[in-house]
């Protein structure tokens, strides 16, 4: 394992660019050479300022051109939508990218994107790599490290349940529909659903990890529960009898079977509050398998002495992806997915 450092840039700083701002200025693993963001009032700023640490020595800038122009090993590369020319453009210059926007695993909706990250990756001699927490953990290394264990597989199942009020930033109750006519809601596009072709990488990761072909990925009917009462929050309140939680269905199916079936579960309130009376309980993520012997495991963030529980969602989704930047900007050109990578090895994570 090498012990060298590496010199990483941050390409925007929202929710996950932040942790990499903050994980970059205290270990020693990783050098900040330079910060991106889109945000006029960021520019200028000390990039510590903008994720709320001490300075890091930093300043932010929204010249994209200077950025490209540095010398760095790694672009942590975290904007809303990835740009797939962009991301050639880093990797052509010499930067291998490191993102949690997309391109997790080879299916064929990515399949021109991919195409064009492969030939730039040989062009600069550098490598691609996507992780997150879901997709690209939860979902597809779990199961599979759980696969591990097993004798037989039937069928894999996850749920990502979220509590929305408790555990995700404000911003998901507007985009997500919550407080919507529920009719409307069920008649619309949603958000979790637009993301069915990221999910499906993780159902095909699994799949080639287990030496399957999917035939197909199909979406049940999105169900929602309504707000018995109005559901306060900190910018106003869900209000009674539009949407208060939401649960959708995929499923890829193998052979005639549905093998891989994703739960994403987004909840406002506990069961008193909603209609239907669901109850999923906290915030986690279960992944059971179902075969021999069938295996359950759940994930949480640490439940505290006062019975509240953390969920450190945007830290996992982004050290899912940090902790792979030194095997990734060690290994051969070319886009890695996690099974090209096999075991990461998280450098500097243990520090005194
Ligand atoms: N795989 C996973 O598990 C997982 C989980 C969560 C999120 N994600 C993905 O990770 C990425 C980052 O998520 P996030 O929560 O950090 O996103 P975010 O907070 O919504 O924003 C990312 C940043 O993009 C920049 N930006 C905003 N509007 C822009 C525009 N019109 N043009 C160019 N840049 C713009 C801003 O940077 P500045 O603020 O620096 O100006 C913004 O803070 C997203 O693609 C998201 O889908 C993946």
């Amino acid at each position: 394992m090498s012990e060298r450092t590496y010199r990483v840039i941050q390409w925007m700083t929202g929710d996950v660019g932040q942790v990499g701002v903050r994980h970059f200025a205290q270990c020693p693993v990783f050098d900040l050479v330079g910060v991106l963001v889109h945000n006029k009032d960021k520019v200028g700023k000390d990039a510590g300022e903008i994720a709320g640490v001490a300075p890091v020595g930093v300043t932010a800038t929204d010249d994209v051109e200077s950025i490209i122009g540095l010398d760095a090993d790694c672009v942590f590369y975290t904007p809303v939508i990835m740009d797939v020319d962009t991301v050639c453009r880093l990797l052509r210059s010499g930067k291998n990218v490191v993102t949690t926007s997309g391109f997790f695993h080879p299916t064929e909706k990515f399949r021109d994107g991919g195409d064009k990250i492969r030939a730039a990756c040989q062009e600069g001699g550098t490598s691609f790599h996507a992780g997150g927490i879901h997709p690209g953990y939860a979902g597809d290394i779990l199961p599979l490290t759980l696969a591990r264990v097993t004798s037989r597989i039937d069928k894999v199942e996850l749920w990502e349940v979220v509590n929305v009020l408790t555990d995700a930033p404000m911003d998901h109750i507007d985009w997500m529909g919550f407080g919507k006519d529920k009719d409307q809601f069920l008649s619309e596009p949603t958000i979790l659903g637009l993301g069915i072709p990221f999910f499906a990488q993780s159902m095909q990761m699994v799949a080639d990890g287990l030496g399957v072909r999917i035939d197909d990925v199909t979406a049940a009917d999105v169900k929602a529960a309504v707000a018995t009462e109005d559901i306060p929050h900190a910018e106003g309140a869900i209000a009674r009898g539009t949407v208060a939680a939401q649960h959708h269905e995929w499923t890829a199916w193998v052979d005639g079977n549905p093998l891989i079936v994703y739960h994403a579960i987004y909840l406002t309130g506990g069961p008193d509050q909603l209609d239907p009376a669901w109850d999923w309980g906290r915030t986690r993520y279960r992944v059971v398998i179902e075969g021999d012997p069938s295996t359950e495991l759940t994930m949480h963030g640490l439940v505290r002495a006062d019975g509240t529980m953390t969920h450190p969602g945007y830290d996992w989704t982004a050290m899912g992806a940090i902790n792979a930047i030194p095997d990734v900007c060690d290994a051969p050109p070319g886009w890695l997915t996690h099974l090209d990578l096999g075991l990461v090895a998280p450098r500097g994570l243990v520090r005194t």
